[in-house]
């Protein structure tokens, strides 16, 4: 691994030169981070697991036509992905209040909004990915108003995908966050979903229980992560025989 080239290290993955110009190999890593990488921990296999769960939720959302990063995986760890050129926008969908917008309007968690509501964060961690308008967006270059439009129309069908597949498992879709890119095809710019989609990114409810299935667990010290996403995972069916997560072997003295 350490023979590839490294082209970028963020807080859960690292990107790496991919075999072929204009790809990536996307590591996922066991590193979790909250509150702009203030909490920090490591939980064992939550990579494996995000790197099944981005592809089985990649995988769907190309089914249905929306355009995605997505290739194939590689192994437990990492995935094939087109190299984009990332609009540096966190898009979060919201269908519930929670999370920053409960705490914004002092609205109790859980209540339903009167319809998922899209909003935009300028990626900076130097400025902790402030909320920013529309406005700012076009003025200052970072989308073209069309493009804008159309991540728009995108985000809207990743919330209608994914709030139906979590439905079928008895999970409540309460937000989410995701990413675009843009790649260039003779000279014409054509944006696809990028990043990952994982419950690293979203925040998940049992709708029998309210149980929290997610990184607030994480976040909020609910217990542990791994047993949530492997719970998510293996509602999905997406847990293979050998992601389970075993008891570590123990010396005998
Ligand atoms: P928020 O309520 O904290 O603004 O989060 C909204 C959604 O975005 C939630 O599903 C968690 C996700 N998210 C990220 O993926 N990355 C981040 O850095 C933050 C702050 C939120």
């Amino acid at each position: 691994m350490s023979r590839r080239k490294k082209v970028y290290e963020g807080k859960a993955k690292i990107l790496y030169e991919g075999p072929e110009p204009g790809t990536l190999v996307q590591y996922f890593k066991d590193d979790a981070t909250a509150f702009n990488a203030e909490k920090k921990a490591v939980i064992d296999g939550k990579g494996v697991l995000n790197n099944r769960l981005s592809e089985f939720f990649m995988t769907g959302l190309a089914a249905i036509g929306v355009p995605t990063h997505f290739i194939r995986r590689l192994n437990m760890r990492e995935q094939l992905i087109r190299q984009v050129e990332i609009v540096p926008l966190e898009v979060i969908v919201r269908n519930f209040a929670a999370g920053s917008m409960a705490k914004r309007l002092g609205m109790e968690e859980g209540t339903q909004l009167p319809r998922p509501i899209v909003e935009f964060s300028f990626k900076n961690d130097a400025l902790g990915d402030p909320l920013v308008p529309e406005e700012y967006i076009i003025a200052f270059g970072w989308a073209n108003q069309q493009e804008l439009d159309d991540i728009i129309s995108l985000a809207l069908r990743v919330n209608d995908f994914m709030s139906g597949v979590m439905h079928g498992v008895g999970i409540k879709l309460i937000d989410f966050k995701v990413e675009f890119g843009r790649i260039w095809e003779n000279d014409f710019p054509r944006l696809l979903l990028a990043d990952e989609i994982s419950p690293d990114s979203c925040r998940l409810w049992d709708i029998e229980t309210g149980r929290k299935l997610d990184k607030d667990v994480f976040r909020r010290d609910l217990g542990s992560l791994t047993d949530a996403y492997t719970e998510v995972a293996r509602r999905l069916g997406v847990l293979p025989s050998n992601v389970t997560h075993r008891p570590k072997p123990t010396l005998i003295n």
